[in-house]
């Protein structure tokens, strides 16, 4: 495995998250302020090429897992292009999706024909009116749609993102735990997380240990369910019901240990760590005409500088940081 993804901890970076654009069809609270972000001129997103540029180095080194973000990646033009080229690249073995689901259904076939492995849907609410509270826009129905055509086109399992605010969608959490009876969903519970312009605080996060025990009351055999060695969740399944649930913990037990991400942003920034202000531009290296080999050396030393977990919640929610849509989880 390259030394140049390789941190000074020993974490091996061979999962790469890259966001393909700033744009969003939805206005999530969590995600940022209402009046919208500053969106970076066109000319300096990253182009099509340079994306798969970037791809196929990091593959190249090492990089086994590439998740698309945004904003939302399916609004993106280029997506299925730029889909249907990664799968070409010999050692990526897993193409995945993070997406609000508004396009999905539509897109879906182009999607699988393109070659994506999984589907991670943003889902926080049950209830029509709430979501749209929460996501600032219509079109639940529409998220709804698309989880369940991703379910029939063979995708197994979905996973479907909550993120648990207190006072807005925490009274759901046992009808969210309900839709894993029947379909094969993992329903993950996402302790809120602070990032510049969501107003994150302490008050309204509700964490792991409350939401397990809220879930334990109605479901006391609750089964804890292995998972791999650098999963983001902590999953469980209630017996005999045919999908999981997940805990994803970052505020209160953070899984920071076994990270094996590394993000570019739609600008082309590195980003070694979701809570890390310290960004190096690849576009810059790109566009100024460096040779792979300093474009490596450039990563490796960013790798290097890579911190040993992020510095805890109250401090987080102090520093400097993009909004999420600018990071794309
Ligand atoms: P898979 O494990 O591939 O299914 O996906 P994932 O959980 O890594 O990705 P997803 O985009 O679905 O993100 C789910 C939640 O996990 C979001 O709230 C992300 O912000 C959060 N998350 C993803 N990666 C990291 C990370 O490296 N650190 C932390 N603290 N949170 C992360
Ligand atoms: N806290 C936790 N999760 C978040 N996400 C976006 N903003 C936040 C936040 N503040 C999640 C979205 C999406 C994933 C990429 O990140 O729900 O599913
Ligand atoms: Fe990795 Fe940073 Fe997330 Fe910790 S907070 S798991 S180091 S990205």
């Amino acid at each position: 495995f390259s030394a140049f993804l390789t941190d000074s901890f020993g974490r091996r970076h061979n999962y790469l998250r890259i966001s393909l654009t700033e744009k969003c069809n939805l206005r999530c609270q969590y995600c940022m302020p209402e009046e919208g972000v500053k969106l970076t001129p066109r000319a300096q997103l990253l182009s099509t090429e340079e994306v798969l540029t970037l791809a196929r180095l990091f593959v190249q080194e090492g990089v086994d897992k590439i998740r698309l973000t945004g904003g939302e990646p399916l609004i993106r033009p280029d997506v299925l292009h730029i889909i249907g080229e990664m799968r070409k690249l010999e050692g990526l073995k897993t193409i995945a999706v993070t997406t609000n689901g508004m396009n999905l259904a539509r897109l879906l076939p182009g999607l699988k024909e393109a070659g994506v492995d999984l589907l991670n849907i943003s889902l926080d609410s049950l209830v029509p009116a709430k979501f749209e509270f929460i996501v600032r826009r219509k079109g639940f129905h529409k998220v709804m749609e698309g989880i369940e055509k991703a379910i029939e086109m063979g995708y197994n399992p979905v996973k479907v993102n909550c993120v648990v605010m207190r006072g807005l969608n925490e009274d759901e959490l046992l009808d969210f735990v309900a839709l894993t009876e029947k379909k094969p969903l993992e329903v993950r519970f996402i302790e809120y997380m602070p990032f510049d312009g969501n107003k994150w605080n302490f008050k309204k996060m509700v964490s792991y240990q409350e939401m397990l025990d809220r879930i334990r009351q109605q479901w006391p055999d609750l089964e804890s369910v292995p998972g791999g060695y650098a999963d983001t969740a902590k999953t469980f399944k209630v017996p005999g019901f045919q999908g999981h649930i997940g805990f994803i913990t970052s505020m209160s037990d953070n899984f920071c240990s076994s990270c094996n991400r590394l993000r570019i942003t739609a600008d082309g920034s590195l980003k070694v760590c979701l809570f890390g202000n310290s960004e190096v531009s690849l576009r810059d290296c790109l566009r100024s005409g460096a040779s792979d080999e300093e474009l490596l050396e450039i990563i490796g030393a960013a790798v290097g500088r890579k911190k040993k977990q992020h510095a805890g919640m109250f401090s987080i929610s102090q520093m400097k940081n993009r909004p999420m849509i600018l990071i794309g989880g």
